[in-house]
């Protein structure tokens, strides 16, 4: 048996890979364009391992994405291949749309024309499972009760419109074509190989390079953090139990505000390897301008993967996160590795002068 993985090289795509094949023996096909967000490093320990076939390419390469599922027959795709980033997309939202959903759109063609011509009992058994995210929800209250799947559709940012667009076109292959898809929308993840653009990897290590730890507005956004390995099983347990064209949103009851999430990774740090000055992390935090449009609170209600599909997540956020800062310290090679050219341009771009690249 064959899985099709597009984006397996990135932060939770290359967990979702080493975390099945550590549990299955089926073969993984991993379609990556390797942008700057994807890092064959995060899958070194596979090297040789012939259940791991890797390909460079695009999602939106009909031509490329139709031979691979001719070649490997595979029994199901999931879908990680995406821009990530909400402050990239505000400086340029042309590659999310072109990404996101033409590329979304494309593979979405490939799959249809492959899976029409499937015989019953592959076309009864195959899966698209999209994963998407609960930003395409909106920004919630203080007191708002948290995203269930029926929630409206409001997303702020062109990264979370881009995956919302995403998500109603797989929809509608469901509805349309009756493809047999599964949408799963996920909270805001943290673990290993979480690529240092984002809070929690970028203040882990800001910190430790004496760099200013930049908190946007008043820290007091929230976010509902769930540990990537605990998402990867999610996802396992959806695509092999999820009902077809439903949608499950998966999250970890951790609604925690930004500035909690810092002091927390700085506290770790000051106990796992205090600066030899002495002085605490969180001397290092700095106030800089807010996002635009930065949206206050996300909060996902993940009752319905419960009740119906028996999921819940192993990591609560204190193991999570001391797992997660211990990883970065353990691999200060895979940090440097990541902190290229194309990273430091970033740095210098998004943050000016303040935290120095
Ligand atoms: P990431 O940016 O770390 O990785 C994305 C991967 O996709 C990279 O390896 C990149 O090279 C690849 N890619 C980009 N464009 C491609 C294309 N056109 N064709 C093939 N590959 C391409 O992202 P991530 O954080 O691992 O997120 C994976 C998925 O999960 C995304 O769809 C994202 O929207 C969703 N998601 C992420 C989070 C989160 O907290 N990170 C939460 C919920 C949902
Ligand atoms: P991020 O990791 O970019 O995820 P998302 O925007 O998809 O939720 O950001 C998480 C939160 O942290 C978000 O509210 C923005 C905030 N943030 C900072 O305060 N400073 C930073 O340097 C970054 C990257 C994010």
């Amino acid at each position: 048996m064959t899985i099709l993985v597009t984006g397996g090289a990135g932060f939770i795509g290359s967990n979702f890979v080493l975390d099945c094949l550590s549990e299955s023996d089926e073969t993984i096909i991993n379609l990556d364009q390797l942008t700057y967000a994807g890092n064959l490093q995060n899958l070194a320990s596979l090297e040789g391992d012939v259940r791991h076939i890797f390909v460079r390419g695009d999602i939106g390469d009909s031509a490329l994405v139709a031979g691979l599922l001719m070649k490997y027959q595979p029994r199901a795709i999931v879908n990680f291949a995406a821009e990530s980033h909400v402050d990239r997309s505000i400086h340029g939202p042309g590659e999310f749309i072109q990404t996101n959903i033409v590329g979304t759109f494309n593979l979405l063609e490939a799959v249809r024309a492959y899976w029409g011509a499937l015989d019953t009992t592959a076309k009864t058994g195959f899966r698209f499972l999209h994963v998407s995210t609960d930003e395409v929800y909106g920004s919630l209250g203080k007191t708002d009760p948290a995203f269930t799947e029926t929630h409206r559709y409001e997303p702020n940012s062109p990264y979370s419109a881009s995956k919302a667009a995403s998500d109603h076109l797989v929809r509608a292959y469901h509805h349309t074509y009756g493809l047999p898809v599964l949408t799963t929308n996920c909270s805001n993840n943290y673990g290993p190989y979480h690529f240092p653009e984002k809070l929690i990897p970028l203040m882990i290590v800001n910190a430790q390079a004496g760099k200013p730890l930049p908190v946007y507005g008043d820290g007091q956004q929230i976010r509902d953090w769930l540990y990537v390995k605990d998402h990867c099983s999610a996802i396992r347990r959806v695509l092999e139990a999820g009902q077809l064209g439903e949608v499950y949103n998966i999250g970890g009851w951790n609604e925690k505000p930004n500035l909690d999430i810092v002091h927390t990774v700085c506290a770790l740090l000051d106990e796992l390897k205090p600066r030899a000055d002495g002085r605490p992390y969180k001397e290092q935090i700095a106030y800089v301008t807010d996002r635009p449009g930065h949206d206050r609170r996300y909060a996902i209600d993940a009752h319905k993967i419960e009740r119906q599909l028996g999921w819940k997540p192993m990591e609560t956020f204190e193991t999570g996160i001391r797992k997660t800062v211990q990883w970065y310290l353990d691999n200060p090679q895979w940090v440097a590795n990541v902190q290229s050219g194309g990273y430091r341009d970033w740095v210098a771009k998004q943050y000016g002068t303040g935290p120095k690249a």
